[in-house]
Parts: C-alpha cells; structure tokens; sequence
C-alpha cells in the first residue's frame, strides 16, 4: 500500500450514527472482523501477543500437531513473484510445514496469552493424522489451556501427505466428514474447518464439514504452485540442496480465486445451512478488500501473508479503511452488507439467462487458432 493512500484513509469519521466493526461470531466476540491468519504471524506466544497489542480481532495460531518431532521445516521455504516494478510482492510461494514447536510448550503458551489478553480471542489451529484418538486428544488438551474456538487444518498442500494429514484429508469428502465427527465429539468452543482451494468444487467438501456439525468454515488456504525455475541453476524454486516440491501460493494474487470460492461456499450456507460461519481468506490488504469478501458473504476476514509484508500494525488502516467504506454506504454493522453481493450475483445469473438479447445473440467467429 502506497505511503500516501494509507495517511489519507486516515480521516477521522464524522457520523451521527458511527459505524461499528465489533462483531459476534459463533458466540465469539471480536473488537472487529480482521483474523490473524494460521501462519508465521502466529508463531508464538511474543507475536501472537503482539497482535492483541496492535487490536487484531482475533488470532489463529500457526498450526499445532500432538508430536512435532515428525516435523522438519526447511530452509529456504519461500519464493517470491514481484509486480512489475520488481519491488511489490503480488504472489508469495510457501513449503512451510506446521509448527515444529513442542505441544507442551505450546499449551503453556495458550495459558499465558489468554491470562495476558483474557478478552482477546485465542483460536487453536490443529492438524493431526486420521486417528480418533489423537484428534480428541489435540482438541482436549487445547481446549484445557483455555483457547476460545478451533480451526482444523485439512488444507496445506505440500505439508505432510505422505500422514495423510491436510489437503491429503481436506479434499475427500467421507474422510473429512469423519474427522469433522471425531472433532465436534469432544469440542466444546466453536469448530471452524479450514477448506483447501485445491479441489474442483469447494463446495461439496465444505458440506461434508457442515453435515458433521462444524459451526463455520474458513477458505482459503493456499493453492499448489510453482513459482517458477531459476533459469542460472535450472531449478524450481525455492530449492532446497537442489530438491523442490510444489507449495502454497498466498498474497494478492490469489485473491480473484478466494473471492470465487467464498461467494461458492457463501451461496451453499445460504440455502442449505442458515447461521453457519465463514472466514474469508487470500491475499487481504486491505479495508476494502475485507469489504468485499464480506459483501460476498464471510463474518470474518483473516490476513496471513499481508502481515508479513506490512507488519502487525497494518490492522489499524484496514479497520479505517472498512470504517470509510461503512460511512460511504450509511451501514452501521457488518450484518448490514454481508452477502450483500453475492445476492447481486444470482440475479444477475438469472437475469442474463433470461434477456432475450443474450440469449438470441450470436456467437463471434472463431479465429482459425482458437480451439
Ligand atoms: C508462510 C506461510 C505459512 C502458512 N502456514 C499455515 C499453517 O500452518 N496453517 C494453516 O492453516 N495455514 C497456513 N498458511 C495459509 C494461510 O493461513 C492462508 O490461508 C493463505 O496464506 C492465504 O491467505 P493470505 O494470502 O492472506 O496469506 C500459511 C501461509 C503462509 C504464507
């Protein structure tokens, strides 16, 4: 965001009636709708701390498992794709796996942010292999050092397949139905599952947690890539002592895919599960962006890769920013536009399926290299 865009957003407001950006989802009460993404944001007890600090409305840790002595994080894990002025990160490439912390160390952590920040909300991401056992037992124990809501990770798509754990479990509609089971027997906070883009169609995977009784949904985690070759080396990037893998594409760019899935996964909680949450995720900047996202149909908006380009207090703007565009259109809650857009779009489909002159058009050409 350009230095001089982010100061002139700055106006204070001037309404009778202020809008507000305090929310209530699934029980849960945020100053505001900006979610600290599962991530490096999240990565421990000093940042997580931090976000409370800076006024993020809630905070995902980075992602958990019962044993993180299987995990082994890599060095490079990020390739970067820069707008043409090769200064701006527009798209962002991650091999990152889960946290690779102690459990122990992390409960003990939980326990101390929620006695720092007793009102902020503390949501444990949680991933763990196709075990009942071990899947109560992550929830239990989580649950036991106080945090507010879980997030169920069955969405990265490079980390851990060979357990079977993430996408490798999000992108199959039974199995992902089952562990969604195993979950909601022993939660007691609210349960949001975390979907991956990388399916054809989101929304028969996001039914599957719905029908197993999740209270929300968050969408998206990223979408396999890779970003490129290096064209001195011949290897794909980020290598790692010359091996690679395919990893998650995250930042502005993803964002015309996340919206496309949201307003999917909007659309079916609309007419097949009414009061069910969505957090809406990929490649959030800004205010405006987090505008539309919930014009498309989410609660919450959450920002992972923006945070790590911008900084923790880049939150403020975005709440500004969201309170402008609030003003602009006289709303004065969140309730009052969500899905407001999505709404646009059916009609709009209905409508051009039923003008006369749409459907009497004739088609163009075909140039002869077309197929
Ligand atoms: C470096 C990196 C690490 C991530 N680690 C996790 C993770 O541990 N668990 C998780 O659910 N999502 C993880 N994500 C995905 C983000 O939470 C988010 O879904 C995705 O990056 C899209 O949002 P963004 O464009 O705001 O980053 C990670 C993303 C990045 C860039």
């Amino acid at each position: 965001m350009p230095a001089a865009t982010r100061v002139s957003l700055l106006v204070p407001l001037t309404l009778n009636n202020m809008p507000t950006l305090a929310t209530t989802v699934d029980g849960l009460k945020l100053p505001n709708p900006f979610v600290i993404g599962s991530g490096p944001p999240g990565t421990n007890l000093n940042v997580i701390n931090k976000a409370f600090k800076e006024g993020w409305g809630a905070v995902i840790a980075k992602t958990v498992s019962l044993e993180a002595g299987k995990v082994v994080n890599v060095t490079p894990r990020y390739a970067k794709l820069y707008a043409g002025d090769g200064k701006e990160v527009i798209g962002w490439e991650n091999i990152e796996l889960i946290s690779d912390r102690k459990f122990s160390i992390w409960l003990e952590e939980f326990k101390k942010i929620k006695d720092a920040y007793p009102e902020g909300i503390l949501i444990a991401s949680i991933m763990e292999e196709f075990s009942k056992d071990a899947w109560v037992e992550i929830v239990e124990r989580c649950q036991d050092a106080g945090v507010d809501a879980f997030e169920c990770n069955f969405s990265c798509p490079h980390g851990l397949p060979e357990r079977k754990m993430g996408a490798a479990m999000g992108q199959v509609p039974e199995i992902l139905s089952e562990v969604c089971g195993w979950v909601m027997s022993a939660a007691k906070k609210p349960v949001w599952a975390k979907m991956t883009p990388n399916v054809t169609r989101i929304q028969d995977l996001s039914r599957a947690a719905l029908r197993a009784g999740c209270q929300g949904l968050a969408a998206i985690n990223t979408i396999r890539s890779v970003m490129g070759v290096n064209l001195d080396t011949l290897r794909p990037e980020p290598t790692v002592e010359g091996f690679t893998t395919p990893g998650g594409y995250s930042s502005k760019a993803v964002k015309p895919i996340a919206l496309r899935m949201v307003m999917e996964i909007a659309t079916m909680i609309r007419s097949e599960f009414p009061g069910r949450s969505l957090s809406g995720i990929g490649g959030l900047e800004s205010g405006g962006d987090a505008a539309q996202f919930i014009l498309l149909g989410s609660d919450t908006v959450q920002v992972c890769t923006g945070v790590m380009k911008f900084g923790y207090g880049c939150v403020k703007q975005m709440c500004n920013e969201l309170l402008q565009f609030m003003e602009k259109h006289k709303f004065e809650t969140l309730a009052d536009f969500k899905g407001r857009s999505s709404i646009t779009s059916l009609r709009m489909r209905s409508w051009c399926a039923c003008r006369p002159s749409a459907r009497q058009r004739k088609p163009r050409p075909q140039s002869k290299s077309s197929w």
